[in-house]
């Protein structure tokens, strides 16, 4: 696991981002890691702020997505 300082904090390099043209919010992302992914006023799923705490689990929600709307941001 590699840990990177950013902007003064120390966090994951992992991070993701929601397409959101693509998102059609069916919620599994949300409802699977929610620490990670979190609904905007749009009702649409984004990344919140935090680290990826559960590498696996984001992993898993990137490969259930039914439109492939998360990506890992890099
Ligand atoms: Fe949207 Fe896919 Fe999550 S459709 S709500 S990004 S699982």
């Amino acid at each position: 696991m590699r840990v990177l300082p950013i902007g003064g904090k120390y966090t994951m390099a992992k991070k993701v981002k929601v397409n959101k043209d693509a998102c059609i919010g069916c919620g599994l992302c949300v409802g699977s890691v929610p620490g990670v992914f979190e609904f905007g006023d749009d009702g649409k799923a984004q990344a919140t702020a935090g680290p990826v705490t559960d590498e696996a689990a984001v992993d898993e929600a990137i490969a259930n997505c039914p439109v492939s709307a998360i990506s890992e941001d890099k």
